[in-house]
């Protein structure tokens, strides 16, 4: 059955009646651009193919009631009363996303609710996004609110912040609502201007494997929001709106002026980070011309457009070793998935997502993937460690309507 057939049959099972329309909004994952979305700086993330889908019908007597395929908690709350810890468990983000509207000023009431979702919960790979911005876009298309995409983004990223207590940057909900098939999202965090970065890996050869380690370690939250009050902090001393501002040739310079310690290494990973970005589109944005008839000499061999795209890899690892050491959000199982790929052939590899576990991204020859998966697998059983889950990351639609 296909996701759309079962998104309705479960809407029916539930409310015994046929949905308005189906709204489908995917995960992400971010190819580089980790912990500079806070930072007013660049981001490059990729939606997947893995997505969340909502069937939905408009109620008008106030009442929000939702279900889920994954869960067994149903909540039924009256839109009127929503407000921060009026709901718990997995409602909170769509009843987020409700409370967040009428917030900003649109009229919006009830709704029956059914959500479906293949996004993995908890490796990085933003299904809560997901989740905001499919029932977002439903509402949208329910209320006839006419947002744009960048505003569904933003209306979810303050759901987020201020109804669920995650301080969250806009990354993960651009990339759910603006993405596009084959292509990465270059955007400047800032003022949420974007380019669709061309990504035919299959073309060249060449595949990027998302490993999730299904592993979250509890500090997560509290480090991120101690991390992002760290990078306020040095923008503050420097004099800065944010670290982006800081260009990477006074990067020296200004880490002088920031007492020794955890604030210089903050700094240290945003502005390379941003470079990092920056070195990796360019690259891609070199791969996208026509692989070579003329052999290894002409632009598809190793001198040419693939191998500009091979030179990803390597960056991929140095923003590795600058989360591990200067930003300090990786963990043993993420080093490990790491090491073990690139000792393998792997052409680079990262954590991913905001760190203390989740996934890592590992560009690759498709001809050595099932080898590094397997490297990976023995590698975590040497530590005793349950075996990671690991799939290729086929750029994907952004949000969309499917009903
Ligand atoms: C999480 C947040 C994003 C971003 C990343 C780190 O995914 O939701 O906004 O800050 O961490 O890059």
């Amino acid at each position: 059955m296909s996701h759309l057939d079962s998104a309705v049959k479960g809407f029916r099972s539930r409310y015994g009646a046929d949905p308005d329309g189906v709204w489908q909004a995917p995960g992400r994952v971010n190819l580089i651009g980790e912990h500079t979305d806070y930072n007013d700086g660049f981001v490059l993330p990729l939606a997947l193919p893995q997505a969340t889908r909502v069937a939905a019908v408009r109620r008008d007597d106030g009442l929000l009631r939702l279900h889920s395929a994954q869960a067994a908690q149903v909540t039924e709350v009256e839109v009127a009363r929503l407000g921060p810890g009026a709901v718990g468990g997995w409602a909170v983000y769509p009843a987020a996303v409700v409370w967040a509207l009428g917030r900003a000023g649109h009229r919006v009431g009830g709704a029956d609710l059914y959500v479906d979702s293949d996004v993995p919960v908890g490796a990085g790979l933003s299904s809560s996004a997901a989740l905001e911005c499919a029932v977002g876009l439903a509402y949208d298309d329910l209320y006839g609110l006419g947002l744009d995409r960048p505003g569904l983004a933003l209306l979810a990223q303050r759901a987020e912040n201020d109804f669920a207590g995650v301080p969250c940057g806009v990354m993960d909900q651009m990339a759910s609502s603006c993405c596009t098939e084959g292509a990465a999202l270059f955007l400047d965090t800032r003022d949420l201007s974007a380019r669709q970065v061309p990504l035919d890996l299959a073309a060249r050869g060449l595949v990027l494997l998302v490993v999730d380690t299904q592993v979250k370690h509890e500090l997560a939250d509290g480090a991120y929001a101690q991390r992002r009050a760290g990078c306020e902090r040095a923008a503050r001393l420097l004099g800065l709106a944010a670290l982006r501002d800081l260009p990477y040739a006074e990067l020296e310079a200004a880490l002088e002026q920031l007492p020794a310690g955890e604030l210089r290494s903050l700094t240290r990973h945003v502005v390379t980070e941003d470079a990092r970005v920056e070195r990796v589109v360019a690259l891609l944005d070199g791969a996208d011309g026509p692989e070579s008839p003329g052999g290894p000499d002409g632009p598809g061999g190793p001198g040419g457009a693939a191998a500009g795209l091979r030179a990803v890899g390597p960056i991929l690892t140095e923003g590795h070793a600058s989360l591990r050491d200067d930003f300090a959000v990786s963990c043993a199982e993420t080093d490990l998935v790491v090491a073990a790929a690139n000792a393998a052939g792997a052409l680079g590899a990262r954590m991913t997502g905001g760190g203390f576990g989740g996934s890592v991204v590992v560009l690759a020859e498709e001809g050595a993937a099932d080898g590094i998966a397997d490297a990976v697998a023995d590698a975590f059983a040497a530590e005793g460690w349950k075996s990671p889950r690991s799939f290729a990351a086929v750029p994907s639609a952004g949000a969309r309507r499917l009903l």
